[in-house]
């Protein structure tokens, strides 16, 4: 096991564009010569006024629009729109949603030039895993905190048809800009709220809960980001509290998460995503509900696999400092699922009235996806998965 800090690269060439009133900035952010497809989801930017903020704004480019993004966005709703790419000549994207709409627009700019058939762009047994290596050039108007695609090159994308919720990701697809307005939170309900709150926090420790290396940048980094979301997100929560620096702190936070900073040099973790996806693609549950009924419950039972980085985050994230070591950590757990209640996100699968046959068909899942030797050191066989799914029940 590598104790050391590995080598890497650091690369982020997306521009962010943070603060009050700047999506009228799309005016020159877009290139003038292009051909711009605005995309969107099921509606939301149309309601709360986003859209007529970004046609205002784009009024002296050529541009069409392609709505109906579901949140998991599906291979088959993209395939669409990467027809309509290919058919009318668009040569620039612009996103403007959460993650989903974001990550469906990263595929669709990597598929709208792909050599190959774009289900190739795929591997865990469902296409060729052929890599990406170009991707037609976009921009991105982020209206919900949580995923961090907004600055990073990955996305994931569901293909109904084979019940399969799949990432994807290369070089060539981070944004080349972000708008992060703050003020387009006010409008989210408390369950998408409290989903950012919890896929952020559950990103960082995914990179940060796995064994030490010595990274004290990259520990001190994910370990001030959880302090914050661990303060702010009981008032982020609340949907009437408009505080901006509140909404803007919660919202920089989450883009920190995950892009590409904290995961340099160290192992990373990955597994309750893996679990949580399969979850997902079966019972439909939101993202990052999944990952508060796995995180908690990989914790427990990987306790001895992870327990130097519990120690740490139980000292110095929950500043736990009564008891035995052991106590400490169990302490740090159980903090952990009753933050995540306390958010308004379930922990098992029981709140979603899904009892002992879910085992059996996520663990099924997870081998016809190839997710049979996860985690920091890959030791987290289908029996451990199955371990994990069953001690959330
Ligand atoms: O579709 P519309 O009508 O726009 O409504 C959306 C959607 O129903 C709504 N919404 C978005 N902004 C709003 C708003 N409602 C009111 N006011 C606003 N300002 O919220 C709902 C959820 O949106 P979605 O984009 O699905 O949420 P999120 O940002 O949480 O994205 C989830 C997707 O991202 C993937 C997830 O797997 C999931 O498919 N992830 C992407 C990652 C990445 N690219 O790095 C990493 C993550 O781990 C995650 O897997
Ligand atoms: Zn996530």
């Amino acid at each position: 096991m590598n104790k050391e800090i590995a080598n890497f690269d650091y690369y982020n060439p997306t521009r962010i564009v943070f603060g009050k009133d700047r999506i009228k900035e799309l005016s020159t952010l877009v290139p003038t010569d292009k051909k711009v497809l605005v995309l969107y989801g099921g509606g939301s930017v149309e309601r709360f006024g986003t859209l007529a903020k970004v046609r205002e704004a784009l009024s002296g480019h050529t541009f069409g629009e392609f709505g109906g993004i579901e949140a998991n966005p599906t291979y088959e709703t993209l395939i669409k729109a990467v027809k309509l790419v290919k058919a009318e000549g668009f040569d620039y994207l612009l996103a403007v949603g959460g993650g989903s709409v974001i990550d469906g627009t990263k595929f669709i700019a990597a598929a709208a030039l792909f050599d190959e058939e774009p289900i190739h762009i795929f591997g865990s047994g469902i296409g060729k895993g052929i890599p990406i290596t170009k991707a037609l050039p976009f921009g991105t108007v982020l209206t919900l905190p949580a995923t961090g695609s907004e600055m990073n090159s990955g996305g994931v994308v569901s293909i109904v048809a084979k019940k399969a919720k799949l990432g994807f990701g290369s070089a060539v697809t981070f944004p080349q800009f972000s708008i992060l307005e703050p003020e387009l939170t006010y409008t989210l309900p408390k369950r998408q709220l409290a989903n950012g709150v919890i896929d952020s926090f559950v990103h960082i420790m995914e990179q940060y809960m796995t064994y030490p290396v010595g990274a004290m940048v990259q520990d001190r980094f994910a370990e001030g980001l959880l302090e914050t979301l661990i303060e702010i997100g009981p008032d982020v929560v609340d949907e009437s509290n408009h505080d901006y620096n509140l909404r803007a702190n919660f919202m920089w936070t989450a883009t920190y998460a995950l892009n590409g900073t904290l995961n340099k040099g160290v192992p990373g973790d990955w597994a309750s995503h893996g679990l949580g996806h399969e979850i997902t693609a079966l019972y439909h549950i939101d993202h990052a509900r999944t990952l508060a009924i796995v995180l908690p419950s990989l914790l427990e039972v990987r306790k001895e696999q992870k327990y130097g980085k519990l120690l740490q985050y139980a000292e110095r994230v929950w500043h736990i400092t009564e008891g035995t070591d052991d106590e400490k950590v169990q302490t740090a757990i159980d903090k952990t699922r009753a933050f995540f209640e306390s958010l308004g996100a379930p922990t098992h699968f029981s709140d979603y009235e899904l009892g002992e046959e879910v085992v059996d068909a996520l663990v099924s899942q997870l081998e016809s996806h190839g997710l049979t030797a996860i985690s920091e050191r890959g030791d987290q066989t289908l029996e451990v998965s199955r371990e994990i799914y069953k001690n959330a029940l």
